[in-house]
């Protein structure tokens, strides 16, 4: 099996959870404080060694695209105002990146958009990370699953613990416990409810595929919500091809909606010096305010 050198990002959907914000933009560039989601995401792909970023994109391509090149104008403007720092910081996002877009036409589920990326990634293994998620140190946990691809050179997903009240936001997995690390897949659900569901472990939005993912893609029926899933093709791979996972060590951070987008952002925050102090004395006048009130 050869290394893993493509990730696919899937950045086309609707984000309708935070229209009117992304009418114009994709839900990936919306920002933690003032880094967009999907920069958190290829930082880590390119720190691990992958060597091309394919993102398969709707009609909200550009503001993807432009971030990851270059803006002379900007650079020039920032030259001239002394911003040294910044300068380096917005060429170096152009740098770190060798993107291919690619267009999904039409928005028919998350494995549609994975299936869209087929010519680009050809018959090799690859990676998907999905814009919803962000991890904390996502560089060790990628490493863990290319690791895991390399000794098994089978399919491989990251899973999470959730409570739950959160079992239906996700995919879940039934698992077998291989060793310490290492469970092997049994079998996937799409977004259960708590009965239904085999367990509490549930798909993060990392995956390493092998190519014959696309197979099974190309012959996925649409699932939940009416969309192609990835999930679903996952189960058809089981039919073929082992898939094995591992549980995320790291915190999680969902960005998928507003109440845990503003979760994340507060997080966030809280672990940069220069807003921390300020911040928390703002969030305790707020809940004094309200505690007055009440
Ligand atoms: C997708 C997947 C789901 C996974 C989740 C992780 O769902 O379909 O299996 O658990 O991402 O964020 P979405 O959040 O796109 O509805």
């Amino acid at each position: 099996m050869r290394e893993i050198r493509k990730a696919v990002l899937p950045v086309a959907g609707w984000g309708t959870r935070f229209l009117p914000a992304t009418k114009a933009m994709p839900k990936e560039m919306l920002p933690i404080i003032d880094k967009p989601i999907i920069q958190f995401i290829v930082e880590a792909l390119i720190n691990v060694g992958i060597e091309n970023v394919i993102f398969v994109t709707g009609r909200h391509k550009k503001a993807i695209e432009n971030h990851f090149d270059y803006n002379h104008e900007l650079e020039e403007h920032l030259k001239k105002a002394g911003k040294e720092k910044l300068l380096k910081e917005v060429v170096q996002i152009a740098n770190m990146v060798n993107p291919i877009y690619v267009r999904q036409k039409e928005q028919l589920g998350l494995g549609h958009a994975v299936l869209m990326a087929e010519p680009a990634v050809s018959n090799e293994p690859f990676l998907v990370a999905l814009g919803d998620i962000i991890i904390e140190n996502e560089e060790e946990e990628l490493k863990k699953m290319l690791k895991l691809f390399r000794k098994y050179g089978n399919s491989i997903i990251a899973l999470m613990e959730v409570p739950e009240s959160e079992i239906s936001k996700y995919g879940i997995a039934k698992v077998r416990e291989l060793d310490n690390e290492t469970f092997i897949i049994e079998d996937l659900i799409e977004k259960p409810s708590p009965e239904e569901a085999p367990s509490n472990l549930a798909i993060v939005g990392r995956y390493a595929f092998t190519p014959t993912i696309f197979e099974k893609l190309k012959t996925t029926k649409p699932g939940r919500g009416g969309e192609i899933q990835l999930t679903d093709a996952m189960k058809l791979l089981l039919e073929d091809e082992a898939i094995y996972a591992y549980k995320v060590n790291n915190p999680v951070y969902d960005t998928g909606n507003p109440l845990d987008y503003l979760r994340t952002v507060i997080t966030f925050a809280f672990k940069r010096e220069d807003i921390n102090g300020k911040l928390r004395d703002f969030l305790k006048g707020i809940l004094n305010e309200e505690r007055t009130l009440s």
